[in-house]
């Protein structure tokens, strides 16, 4: 097979310095906002990356075991680390307690039980905030919304307000309306409805703890020219709201917007068949290696290196046995042929963190790291192979 430059094997390549930008305008937004930044570790939870936001200070916000023994191992401190999720195990809650991690996200009635049997055995520090589902739209993809009724996240505010009458120990609560929300209208009415909320708390109920979630989108369409997520916006539409009076800790967790631009998936085309309609390219890399296209019918932007002016619509499949194994129809690009390299831009989000062992395809091993200086380095695994595009 032709060759293109020094491909050797599917990679995720991640820039690096276009993280720190990003990690420094979150910052400084936050700052601005008198926000504290928790990254949601489900986004991606690749060593290298995480470092990165370790060393910026932010939090992490994890929804398993492995993503908290993870978070630890990288640096982030236990009291800086939250713990999410609507099927919390007992090993798991056990283990978070006893790791005195900052607070558990508890998510229903029967979940704050649990969590209560397990702070006091552990003899934990770990604090408790109530996740509350506030029956709202957020203007997304139905499958990455998470704030209506039927959705089974949260607990209603009547059980909130029911457990914070008998239980002395919660500290506040936690909302979190979806993902890839562009229009700031919905995080404008996420804080109304808080503000809403609060009203009704007993009097004796201080609310010292405000966690509105992640849900900041990113721009799939122009993923070049608009390389970094509109923090700014974001923080001013989501205190919006809110009553005046000053809480002891806001927070959010925003996890794509984090990452989402700074990584891309590279894969080779395989074979080109020539349907009547369009030809289709089928590639090296596919739905087990990012499978958001499939799932949710994502469109990420697709280039290659060829040099052509003439840009002809073309089908972007997977190898995996399954009709849905395609990036999409009406790639405009110039034509490809076998050996061609492709770029999936926009993959640092749900990209590596929703690799699938289906059709026991080993997952992607290769990661390739740049820098403004363009130096390359595995930094992660040391038997990851070096790559270059
Ligand atoms: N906080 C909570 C409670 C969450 O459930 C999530 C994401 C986040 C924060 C971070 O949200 P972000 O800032 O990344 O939007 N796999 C889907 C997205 C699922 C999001 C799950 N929860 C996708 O590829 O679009």
């Amino acid at each position: 097979m032709k060759q293109s430059g020094t491909y050797q094997e599917p990679h995720y390549r991640y820039d690096i310095s276009l993280l720190r930008k990003t990690l420094k305008k979150a910052k400084a937004a936050a700052e601005v906002h008198a926000t504290e930044l928790y990254y949601a570790v489900k986004a991606n939870n690749e060593a290298v990356i995480l470092k990165e936001i370790q060393q910026m200070g932010l939090g992490a916000d994890c929804v398993s075991m492995e993503e908290i023994e993870r978070a630890l191992q990288i640096g982030f401190p236990a009291e800086r680390i939250v713990f999410a999720g609507s099927g919390k195990t007992i090993r798991e809650i056990d283990y978070a307690t006893a790791q005195n991690i900052a607070v558990i996200h508890c998510e229903s009635v029967e979940e704050f039980d649990i969590i209560q049997e397990f702070l006091e055995s552990n003899n934990s520090t770990t604090k408790v905030a109530l996740r509350i589902n506030p029956d709202l739209e957020a203007g997304t993809h139905s499958r990455i919304s998470t704030g209506k009724k039927h959705h089974k996240f949260g607990m209603p505010w009547e059980d909130a307000m029911e457990l914070i009458s008998i239980h002395k120990n919660i500290v506040g609560f936690h909302f979190h309306i979806g993902s890839q929300i562009l229009d700031m209208t919905y995080f404008e009415n996420l804080s109304s409805r808080i503000a809403e909320l609060l009203l009704s708390t007993p009097l004796d109920f201080k609310t010292e703890y405000l966690n509105m979630g992640g849900g900041l989108g990113i721009d799939y369409e122009d993923p070049i020219k608009n390389n970094i997520a509109d923090f700014e916006g974001w923080m001013s539409a989501i205190r919006k709201n809110l009553p005046k009076r000053t809480y002891p800790v806001i927070r959010l967790e925003p996890g794509r917007s984090i990452v989402g631009q700074c990584g891309m998936l590279v894969g080779q085309v395989q074979y080109v068949k020539h349907r009547e309609t369009c030809p289709t390219a089928i590639l090296d890399i596919g739905m087990t290696d990012l499978l958001r296209p499939m799932l949710y019918g994502a469109r990420h932007k697709i280039t290659t290196v060829i040099d052509s002016l003439t840009l002809i619509p073309q089908t972007i499949a997977g190898p995996s046995c399954e009709s849905t194994d395609v990036f999409g129809k009406n790639y405009y690009l110039p034509e490809l042929n076998r050996g061609d390299i492709v770029r999936v831009h926009s993959a640092g989000a749900y990209g590596s963190s929703m690799r699938l062992g289906y059709n026991l395809k080993s997952p992607i091993k290769a990661m390739y790291i740049y820098s403004e200086s363009k130096t390359t380095f595995n930094a992660n695994y040391k038997e990851r192979t070096k790559v270059a595009v």
